[in-house]
């Protein structure tokens, strides 16, 4: 059984990151205790992945309510620092939805330990659902898997992402748990390298055989027999099943529809977002040029030059076998969602 990953910890004055700019070379954490620090770490990805966003919000919104004076300006001092938090990054749609949920706990209140505390007490059970929600969906996924299978990730979907055990890597950490699984392949996910970074060391630490590859070699490896299916995370969900997700997402699943290869999404429900008819309202997040200008320290294009960089694409419906939630199994289609298995306990 997987240990959660320490992903973030509330402290009693802050949240404690497990600052994933520095993963691999070094575990370092980041003590957020104002709203100014910890919106940087969410721009900056110390903390990424659309379940631990959320969640980093939600424990955002109690550090704002502590660091802002009770009474009559409460109200609003309060609102503009969740407001802060939300624009961070644009993609992840369940960063808005914590959000959402802490500003009705926090309903008019003029502020104080009274409603600190309730803050608090409903960020950590976001964070328990968000865990529980983790073990659902890996039991549902690694039901679907043969002895031996080969699986395919991208980006990182795992503990790191989550509260500490994952969505696509769940069903990784769940196959490995049942000793079906023969191996794991990561694309290392340019620009910023989480398949490399975080996946990879998220497996390892776990004793999970797992191999990187650069995104380009993974429709090859598909097309030669080697993967028996695709887990990727999501960052958002449209009514009809379209998914956001890192860039390069896309492409793998069009090579897994050439290959034969079933091509499933892993997201809790909380990543759903029913008021998005199809994927093209999904305000898809622009990166900087410098992401993409230098290799470490070694520049490896031209600064005249012109950069795209969107930190996340959509793949069609069509193109999923099936969105693994912790509730049931769904499919997309033209009049929307619809559930195609329903969860076991
Ligand atoms: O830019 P990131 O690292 O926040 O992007 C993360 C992803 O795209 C993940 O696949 C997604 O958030 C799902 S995490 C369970």
């Amino acid at each position: 059984v997987i240990d959660p990953i320490p992903t973030m910890e509330w402290t009693g004055r802050g949240l404690r990151l497990l600052d994933q700019r520095r993963l691999p070379e070094s575990e370092e954490y980041l003590d957020c205790r104002d709203v100014e620090t910890l919106a940087d770490a969410i721009r900056t990805l110390a903390v990424r992945g659309a379940p631990a966003i959320g969640l980093a919000a939600a424990y955002g919104a109690v550090i704002a309510a502590m660091t802002t004076d009770p009474g009559e300006g409460f109200a609003a001092g309060f609102g503009r620092k969740l407001d802060l938090l939300a624009s961070t990054r644009p993609t992840a749609v369940n960063l808005f939805h914590c959000l959402r949920l802490q500003r009705e706990v926090a309903g008019e209140s003029a502020g104080g330990p009274e409603v600190t505390g309730l803050l608090l007490r409903n960020a950590h059970r976001l964070f328990e659902e968000d865990l529980e929600a983790s073990r659902r969906m890996g039991r549902l996924g690694a039901d679907l898997l043969e002895p031996g299978c080969r699986l395919l990730t991208h980006c990182n979907a795992g503990g790191l992402a989550t509260s500490g055990l994952g969505t696509a890597l769940a069903v990784i950490y769940e196959a490995a748990d049942r000793g079906i699984l023969e191996m794991v392949y990561a694309d290392e996910t340019r620009p910023l390298l989480q398949g490399a970074r975080l996946t990879a060391w998220e497996l390892c630490h776990a004793g999970i055989p797992v191999t990187v590859e650069p995104d380009s070699a993974a429709a090859a490896l598909l097309a030669q027999g080697m993967v028996d299916a695709v887990f990727v995370g999501a960052d958002r969900i449209a009514a009809n099943g379209d998914v956001a997700n890192k860039i390069g997402t896309y492409p793998l699943a069009l090579a897994a529809r050439e290959a034969g290869v079933p091509f499933y999404v892993v997201a809790p429900t909380t990543t759903l977002d029913p008021d998005t008819p199809s994927g093209e309202g999904i305000g898809i997040e622009q990166r900087s040029a410098g992401e993409l200008e230098v290799f470490g320290r070694r520049r490896i294009a031209p600064a005249e030059a012109s950069f795209y960089n969107p930190a996340f694409d959509v793949t069609p419906w069509r193109l999923i076998e099936a969105i693994i939630t912790e509730k049931s199994l769904l499919k997309g289609s033209e009049e929307g969602l619809f559930s195609v298995d329903s969860a076991t306990d």
